[in-house]
């Protein structure tokens, strides 16, 4: 279906959880977050039932986000449940690849088409510091599994930190030069309780462009700019929601671990759809798509108006 301002809305990110096996520093308070108890989280059941409803208004994609969705009890279901429902044409999944050596095999199975991986380092130092103890050979294991079990094109979604990872932008970039793999750069969001860590250390990613002024404009894949190395087929991929965001373009929606419809990252509406069944569901889902803003305030210098930390939301 189409909102108020004429997008036709036809992806949801469902977050099945909030918790993480990392705590990267722009997402997560360091001391991690409290466990929700088993009845507030949506079960495999009502994932089915809120995907049904979402697929009836027209969602064809899915993608499963977190927190890290492989730490959720259940998870090969849940993906099973949402590949078969009928309309959805495509299972998605956002990770951070740790735990794909024991899941990627079973996430083909379950129907899960394509995977997108975040990674912000290459230095195994720096990447536990920001993910506050991760070991970066446990996510580039999970990179090869994923492309083992034939997981493909892969896109790597590297989150862009000034005086970070900023003199690692070739060395990233350079992934796109393997086999159907994609690099896109993002731009740092301020957002919930680790909005300081992220003050100070937006860098636009023109920043990218100034680093290799070789990358030829490839287009776009909804989200972001495409660049590409002369002579490689993989891109690197600009994401901008600061500098030259894409709400005008915007086809989707969220529902949280919690089963809140957030039409809009960066704003504080949710609208809870749980306990709600049938022409009701619909009816809740049909108003909250309908309603979606024209765009999100999130202009250089300010905050993100979101209640929730990104752990909670799923990017
Ligand atoms: P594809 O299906 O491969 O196009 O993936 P995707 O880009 O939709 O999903 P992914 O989970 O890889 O998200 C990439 C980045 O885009 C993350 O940093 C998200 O936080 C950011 N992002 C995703 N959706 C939105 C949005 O609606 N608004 C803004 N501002 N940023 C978003
Ligand atoms: N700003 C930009 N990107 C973020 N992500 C998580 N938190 C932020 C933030 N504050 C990214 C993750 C992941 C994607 C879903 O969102 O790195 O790749
Ligand atoms: Fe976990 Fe992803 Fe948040 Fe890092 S960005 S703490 S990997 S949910």
């Amino acid at each position: 279906m189409t909102d108020q301002f004429g997008r036709e809305i036809s992806y949801l990110r469902l977050s099945v959880t909030d918790l993480c096996n990392l705590r990267c520093a722009y997402c997560m308070p360091a001391e991690g977050v409290a466990k929700k108890r088993h009845a507030e989280i949506l079960s495999v059941e009502e994932i089915g039932e809120l995907v049904s409803a979402a697929a009836a208004l027209g969602v064809r994609k899915v993608r499963l986000t977190g927190g890290e969705p492989l730490v959720r009890r259940g998870i090969v279901d849940i993906c099973k449940a949402v590949a078969q429902t009928q309309g959805i044409i495509e299972t998605c999944m956002t990770t951070n690849a740790v735990l794909l050596p024991d899941f990627a095999a079973q996430l083909r199975g379950a129907g899960v088409s394509r995977l997108n991986i975040s990674l912000d380092t290459l230095n195994p130092e720096r990447y536990c510091a920001l993910t506050r103890g991760g070991d970066l050979a446990s996510a580039l294991r999970g990179i090869d599994a994923a492309r083992e079990y034939g997981f493909a094109p892969i896109k790597i979604n590297a989150v862009l930190i000034d005086g970070f990872n900023t003199d690692e932008i070739r060395e990233l970039a350079s992934l796109s030069r393997l086999a159907d793999t994609h690099v896109r750069f993002i731009e740092l969001m301020p957002i919930g309780d680790s909005a300081d860590f992220s003050g100070g250390k937006y860098v636009s990613d023109g920043a990218v462009l100034r680093a290799m002024p070789e990358l030829e404009p490839r287009g776009s894949d909804g989200v972001a700019r495409l660049y590409g190395f002369p002579g490689a087929s993989g891109t690197v991929g600009l994401i901008s929601p600061i500098s030259s965001h894409f709400c005008p373009s915007c086809n989707r929606v969220r529902i949280t671990s919690d089963g809140q419809l957030k039409p809009c990252l960066h704003s504080a509406d949710e609208i809870s759809l749980r306990g709600l069944h049938g022409a009701a569901l619909l009816d809740a889902m049909r108003a909250g798509f309908f309603g979606k803003p024209r765009r999100h305030a999130l202009d250089t210098g300010k905050i993100s108006a979101a209640a929730r930390n990104m752990n909670a939301i799923g990017g």
